[in-house]
């Protein structure tokens, strides 16, 4: 069985204060959510405040991204090892806004994908299709394609340390979710690519967090779908009562 995973994406919201006072009203709320991960991913000026907020608490804390270099002349980039200083448990890879805002590829998520396994960081890796793909057609065609560039070519032992984050880019903050049957549709084609790649075992082991417009009212339909193992929550991850109905689904 695969445990459930909900994690949030703050996106660049968010100062210092504002990250110790929602932990303050989000933790009490998680504690007994044993049932769950939970992640709360955010803006890197931010981590430390929110590694110390999180405490001994279950919530691990994330970053949304991270350069695959060690150390050097990189100008504005943040590395693993950085992360992981800081007290980083995981790491957005290869976030839809990345590839589109960012000139993120298949081949920077695969380097930012092992990146963070060398350092010890649970990479949470995104796929999905854009509305002009879905709408032709295209959208087991798109997820094969990332999931090949991106994902294939990590030995079994590393894949077995990811997790993958399934966001269509028409239900990003758009309020469109998709419906729990399109989200199951698409998780089992990815599914299937992992077993074909690496084999049954590894396709029931690893989860596939559906991402796009989930809600407190729309959590449940999705989560009734043995395909969906979680969600990668952006929007209703950053009102504290509003994620931990979310987790608490
Ligand atoms: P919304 O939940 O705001 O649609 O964002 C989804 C997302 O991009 C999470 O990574």
């Amino acid at each position: 069985m695969r445990k459930p995973f909900m994690a949030g994406n703050w996106k660049m919201y968010k100062n210092a204060a504002e990250t110790a006072a929602y932990f303050e009203k989000f933790l009490p709320l998680v504690a007994a959510s044993t049932h769950c991960d939970i992640a709360i991913c955010a803006p890197f000026v931010n981590l430390p405040a929110a590694v110390a907020a999180a405490g001994a608490s279950r919530v691990e804390i994330g970053a949304q991204n991270l350069y695959w270099a060690k150390e050097g002349a990189f100008t504005g980039e943040i590395s693993g090892p950085m992360l992981v200083n800081v007290g980083c448990k995981c790491v957005i890879v290869g976030h839809s806004e990345r590839r589109q805002y960012f000139h993120e590829t298949d081949e920077t998520v695969l380097k930012r994908t092992q990146a963070a396994l060398e350092n010890v960081l649970h990479p949470i890796v995104c796929v999905g299709e854009r509305v002009e793909e879905r709408e032709s057609g295209k959208t087991e065609a798109v997820l094969q394609t990332q999931f090949e560039g991106g994902l294939a070519p990590l030995s079994p032992a590393q894949f077995a340390k990811v997790t993958i984050a399934y966001e269509p880019v028409w239900a990003i903050g758009t309020g469109k979710t998709a419906t729990p049957e399109m989200a199951a549709d698409a998780h089992r084609a990815i599914r299937s690519l992992v077993t074909a790649k690496f084999g049954a075992a590894a396709a029931q082991q690893v989860r596939i967090l559906y991402g796009g417009s989930v809600k407190p009212d729309n959590v449940k339909g999705l989560m009734a779908q043995p395909e969906i193992d979680g969600a990668l929550v952006g929007g209703a991850s950053l009102e504290p009562a509003s994620f931990a109905s979310i987790v608490n689904f």
